[in-house]
């Protein structure tokens, strides 16, 4: 498996975030290598296809055993390596989050690079695709993966199914064709048949929890409003979405994008006095007159859902770049989410661990001390020793327990006061940032009660 390396990118979030209806966003990637075998084809392959028979064993490690692909699927199929990650982890987010889900769909499913991964984590997957060939193909693959799969020949978008928030999508629609990459941004409802709203609003009749595999050149600005505009007619709360880059060969080959439920970003623990403090932060919001950016002020104001900060869509003219613009946004996020982090850890573990853990270990010692003292009396020779030593361990532990106890009844539990500590940290990171950006006439500050971050000219 490929090595995983986690990154946020904060000049995608900064489109993300262009909009009445901002979606949090995390993007990841993960890397991939492939080897090629550059070897004469023993199947008849159209000259296009020949340079990926050469990653053959890429697509399908077992592809010796009689993989059969049609023209399509030989550019098309998720490969093994991929596919088994994403069902692993899929696997795993639905266990870690406790999730119920009980059906997978994969609504394009090709001749199964997907599904047979798919099919070696969840008992009930169902594939439709609406070519014969492909399902065929699929069947035969499976078998040599010893699998079996239910398979429907229909077309995604015709499909009818209750709605059922216990139900996964996968979905890998067709990108057109082989020059998809050569546009600088593919275009989610022209370049794609059918386009995404289509294949989106259909999905959403079926189940919020949605995987979709995309072209690495897509506009992340409009992938996201197509979700958002999407997802909104539906009644279900606004989710947050993930984007893995898949890397092949240190080259961006593909994205795979997760909605909802089964996301990192849902996974938030959550923590009352966090929701209390969100609550109270929208209060402020809603009160206060964030002030607007203009020529020589650039305003961030806070994210109301989380802990940080996002940049407007448009940047009013600075003199340094957007990217380091970004980057102090980010780093400055960065830092209010690893206190809110710190806070949840320290406030939902238990106060009286250490606590528990001493007056146990005092039981421990004040056990052996009672068995020390009743041997004294059988070991005539050793009756002072053994007394003297069981005494030790009877009152030792027994002031060990006292005094635990009085320290936990008058310990008060730690709590962080996130907006202080927030302000103080960024005021530090800011102090540092400020040595740069005072050459270009600039600095940085924290605005009104945290409600923005605000970088002006000096
Ligand atoms: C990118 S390929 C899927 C590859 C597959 N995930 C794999 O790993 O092998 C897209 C598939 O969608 C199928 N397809 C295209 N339009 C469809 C539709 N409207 N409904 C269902 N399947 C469709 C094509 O026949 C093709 O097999």
């Amino acid at each position: 498996m490929g090595q995983q390396l986690i990154e946020y990118f904060p000049l995608n979030t900064l489109m993300l975030i262009n909009g009445s209806f901002p979606m949090p966003v995390m993007i990841t990637k993960k890397l991939f290598n492939a080897h090629h075998e550059k070897t004469t084809p023993t199947i008849q392959l159209k000259k296009k296809i020949r340079k990926f028979y050469h990653k053959r064993h890429f697509l399908f490690k077992k592809f010796d055993e009689g993989i059969i692909l049609d023209e399509e699927s030989w550019y098309s199929v998720v490969p093994e390596e991929v596919a088994s990650y994403v069902a692993e982890r899929l696997h795993k987010r639905i266990i870690d989050q406790k999730l119920p889900i009980n059906k997978v769909i994969d609504g394009f499913c090709g001749s199964g690079g997907l599904a047979i991964q798919l099919a070696s984590k969840f008992n009930n997957l169902l594939c439709i695709d609406l070519d014969p060939v492909k399902l065929e193909n699929l069947k035969t693959n499976a078998l040599i993966y010893q699998r079996t799969i239910e398979t429907q020949l229909n077309n995604f978008l015709l499909v009818e199914y209750e709605y059922d928030e216990n139900t996964i999508l996968t979905l890998c629609p067709p990108w057109g064709g082989l020059n998809y990459h050569k546009k600088e941004v593919y275009d989610l409802e022209t370049d794609m048949s059918p386009c995404l709203s289509d294949i989106l609003k259909k999905a959403f009749s079926i189940s919020c929890n949605i995987v979709l595999q995309l072209p690495k050149n897509v506009s992340i600005s409009q992938l996201t409003t197509i979700i958002q505009q999407q997802s909104q007619q539906l009644n279900f709360k606004r989710y947050s979405i993930e984007i893995e880059m898949i890397y092949i060969n240190n080259q961006l080959s593909q994205l795979f994008v997760l909605h909802s439920k089964i996301t990192n970003t849902f996974r938030q623990k959550n923590n009352q006095r966090i929701s209390q403090f969100i609550k109270i932060m929208k209060q402020k919001i809603d009160r206060s007159r964030i002030p607007n950016s203009s020529q020589d002020i650039l305003i961030v104001p806070v994210y109301a859902d989380k802990l940080g900060f996002s940049l407007p869509a448009k940047l009013p003219y600075m003199p340094v770049s957007e990217d380091s613009i970004a980057e102090t946004v980010f780093q400055a996020n960065r830092i209010c989410q690893k206190i809110r982090c710190e806070k949840s850890r320290i406030e939902e573990s238990d106060p009286l661990e250490t606590e528990k853990f001493y007056v146990t270990s005092s039981w421990v010692l004040f056990i052996v001390g009672v068995i020390l003292f009743v041997l004294g009396f059988s070991y005539e020779d050793l009756k002072s020793t053994l007394t003297l030593l069981g005494t030790i361990f009877i009152v030792l532990p027994t002031l060990i327990s006292i005094i635990v106890v009085i320290i936990s009844i008058t310990k008060s539990p730690k709590l962080i006061d996130l907006e202080q500590e927030c302000t103080k940290k960024l005021g530090e990171f800011f102090e540092v940032q400020n040595q740069q950006y005072r050459k270009k006439g600039l600095q940085w500050s924290i605005g009104d009660e945290m409600l923005w971050i605000q970088l002006e000219k000096i």
